[in-house]
């Protein structure tokens, strides 16, 4: 049996710990061959094939990115894109793929595997939300960074009583910024999947300065205010039919200024949620995913991926899991809503 492994779309903290889990096992206990797909689909599409062994992976577990490389390209959008992949394969002898992504990797993942291509899939990212899965690796590593950061500009807000308005990744959904938010204690917290009202939150600002506190407005890339739009970087897609956020924290930090006459600051963290060695729990669930991909691919079970549900590695099929993200359910946003203003 011949895997090849691929890495696709934004990387996260914990692929590296996937890619060595797999290796690993494949090798040791059923005496797979591996090869690395270069580049995400890229390297399926355009036959850029990387040694993958033993070898490869020694000392890869703490090491943030991926060995492989990765990228947005999406097969679905090239000429003959499956023809090829099937050609790569064929080329390289490769028997399955096991295929390393979030939402947009996974989607044509499942495509893929309805036209016949053998494939397991493997949710990553820190935005944790892919559907089917409890949980996404990289997710733990960006709030544990985003938490951080929070505690450090809440010291900087009080030295100098003003707003620190802190941008976290989430284009979609808001997992990182509720999760970061309620870690690090602020006092404004906005996700995509919840318009916000400008006046309210001028309002929560005002009501921290009144208790001589410093106010802490944590948002997602994706946040919208009410009657508003979201906040392009620029217009340009990517293969998936994404825009470039950013720009949501800047505005805020405006609006806030003249709004309420007083100061605002903005931290945009960006790719510093994404870079970086992994957090323990997302090496743990990295690892667990990687073993039990293998063996998924072992039992012939494919068109599936492996997933976290409670303390579980299960395996849940893609077609049944895919076509749109995982939000955060409104009710637990409401738990919160104590801590805000
Ligand atoms: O897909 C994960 C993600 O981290 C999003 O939250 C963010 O919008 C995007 O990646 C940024 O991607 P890129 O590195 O391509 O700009």
């Amino acid at each position: 049996m011949k895997i090849a492994v691929l890495t696709g779309g934004g990387d996260c903290p914990g692929l590296n710990a996937v890619i060595r889990s797999v290796v690993r096992k494949g090798v040791q206990e059923y005496g797979y061959e591996f090869v690395g797909l270069r580049d995400g689909w890229l390297g399926a599409l355009s036959d850029k094939v990387m040694p993958l062994g033993i070898a490869e992976v020694r000392g890869i577990l703490p090491r943030g990115g991926t060995i492989l490389g990765s990228s947005r390209t999406n097969p679905l959008k090239h000429e003959d894109g499956v023809r090829r992949i099937q050609d790569t394969m064929a080329a390289h002898q490769v028997d399955a793929l096991i295929v390393i992504g979030g939402e947009d990797t996974l989607g044509a993942a499942t495509e893929l595997s309805r036209q016949g291509i053998k494939l397991v899939g493997v949710p990553k990212t820190i935005d944790n939300d892919v559907r089917g899965t409890d949980y996404t690796f990289g997710f733990d590593t960006a709030v544990g960074i985003a938490t951080e950061a929070i505690d450090r500009l809440h010291t900087t807000a009080e030295s100098h009583m003003r707003t620190l308005v802190v941008e976290v990744m989430g284009r979609h959904s808001g997992w990182i910024a509720l999760h970061a938010g309620v870690a690090g204690g602020a006092n404004v917290i906005l996700l995509p999947e919840r318009p916000f009202d400008i006046d309210q939150v001028c309002a929560w600002v005002k009501d921290r300065f009144k208790i001589n506190y410093a106010p802490i407005v944590v948002a997602a890339e994706g946040a919208v205010p009410k009657d508003g739009q979201m906040i392009l970087k620029d217009r340009s897609l990517d293969e998936y039919g994404h825009v470039h956020l950013s720009g949501i924290g800047e505005w805020l930090a405006q609006e806030i200024e003249q709004r309420t006459g007083t100061d605002a600051r903005t931290t945009v963290l960006g790719h510093i949620q994404r870079g970086g060695t992994p957090s323990a729990f997302d090496r743990w669930l990295a690892t667990r995913f990687g073993l039990h991909a293998v063996e998924a691919v072992k039992d012939g079970d494919f068109g599936v991926m492996v997933a976290l549900h409670g303390t579980d590695i299960v395996r849940v099929g893609l077609d049944e899991s895919r076509g749109r993200t995982k939000t955060v359910d409104p009710a637990l946003y409401d738990e919160f809503e104590v801590f805000f203003g």
